[in-house]
């Protein structure tokens, strides 16, 4: 039976797979999109040279989140739902 993971358990050491750099991903994302509106309304009307850069920013994350999740779908899923289906299955439905 595999134990389930808690908030608080380890994300990398001896026996376990080294799952840092997964929330290092999430967390740039979830910034990146928190953001992403102020950014837009903080441009000032008329100023289509910060809108470039803003919506060059947004293209870039966007394309990298796509990207990440297309990775996950072909590389993440498929091995977790042979591991541990029974944890997945509320995930699932
Ligand atoms: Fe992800």
């Amino acid at each position: 039976m595999t134990k389930k993971a808690m908030p608080g358990d380890a994300l990398h050491g001896p026996g376990l797979t080294d799952v840092r750099d997964m929330v290092m991903a999430h967390d740039a994302f979830r910034r990146a999109l928190r953001s992403s509106a102020s950014l837009v309304s903080a441009v000032n009307d008329g100023d289509r040279k910060r809108a470039g850069v803003v919506a060059d920013h947004l293209e870039l994350m966007l394309g990298l989140l796509v990207h990440h999740h297309e990775g996950e779908d072909a590389l993440l899923w498929p091995m977790l739902l042979q591991r541990v289906p029974e944890e997945l299955a509320p995930l699932m439905r």
